[in-house]
């Protein structure tokens, strides 16, 4: 976990591993993105902002959108994706990018000085994610965009069923939940979006069924193996059993027969007021 800045909390860590399965993830969820962002006016010349971006998170998409004339940020906690994000925006030329090291819940920049703040699976790291939505709220003008894309774990979906899959879900969610951060924080973006003040509220779904030689086939199992050393720590399972379980799944994963959709997603907009001081509640 990284401590630089007190209290943040990233229960999946820092290791090598985890920050390869991070970049690939910026592809995948790719599709998302796009859909999200045509949701919302953000175009050229515009400026946005990427909280919790990781190594590279949706700077390129965001960048393209703003185009030369436009200015994107990107914002981590940990120094070391701070550091993969820099150079990934220098590898790809995006020179309308800069990346700074700060917390979401107070990032310290002047507020509604963006046209949309964007935030993917940053909530379901965070114990009070109403601190970063006031957040996002605050660093985006008046009729300014906030949009959100997050996971919500409470439908793994696994068909043939099979008991080391179900044991391997409770175990992630489980020590998700110890980490004091909500793994099933998708569902209540709306209501998370609305309390903060913003209107014209819209929510869409996604289901990704992902086939053999798909990265997110392994999802689950990929998670656990990131998460292992507190797993171990907390006593939430063996050594053998987590062994017995990965490779369990995987071999149950393997056959193509078996259809796996590991999590929703939950992909939300919502502007702000014009008159931020008399928020419409919708
Ligand atoms: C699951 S990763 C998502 C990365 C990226 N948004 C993407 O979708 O590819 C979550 C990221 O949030 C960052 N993070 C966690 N807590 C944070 C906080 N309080 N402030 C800023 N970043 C944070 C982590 O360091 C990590 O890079």
């Amino acid at each position: 976990m990284h401590r630089s800045l007190g209290t943040a909390v990233y229960t999946l860590g820092s290791s090598p591993k985890e920050r390869e399965r991070l970049r690939q993830q910026s592809a995948d969820l790719r599709s998302h993105s796009v859909t999200l962002l045509d949701q919302v006016e953000l175009g050229p010349g515009g400026s946005a902002i990427d909280l919790g971006c990781g190594p590279s998170g949706a700077l390129d998409l965001l960048a393209d959108r703003v185009g030369p004339n436009g200015q994107v940020t990107g914002l981590d906690s940990n120094p070391t994706h701070v550091a993969l994000a820099r150079s990934f925006a220098r590898e790809f030329g995006l020179n309308n990018v800069t990346v700074v090291e700060s917390d979401a819940r107070r990032t310290g920049l002047p507020a509604a000085s963006f046209d949309l703040a964007h935030g993917r699976l940053l909530l379901i790291n965070i114990p009070v994610p109403e601190e970063v939505v006031q957040e996002m709220v605050r660093l985006v003008r008046p009729a300014g965009w906030v949009v959100a894309d997050e996971a919500d774990t409470g439908f793994p979906l696994c068909y043939p069923p099979h008991p080391a899959w179900n044991r391997l879900c409770e175990i992630f969610v489980t020590s998700y939940q110890q980490d004091g951060a909500d793994p099933y924080i998708g569902r209540r973006l709306p209501e998370l979006f609305r309390r903060a003040g913003l209107v014209d509220v819209g929510v869409e779904a996604r289901a990704d069924v992902h086939p053999i030689g798909h990265a997110r086939r392994t999802l689950v199992p990929d998670l656990v193996r990131s998460m292992r050393p507190k797993i171990l720590e907390r006593g939430l399972a063996g050594e053998q059993e987590l062994r017995e379980l990965d490779r369990t799944v995987r071999r149950h994963l393997a056959d193509r027969r078996t259809l796996v959709i590991p999590f929703l997603y939950f992909l939300t907009w919502g502007r702000k007021p014009e008159a931020s001081g008399h928020p419409r509640i919708n």
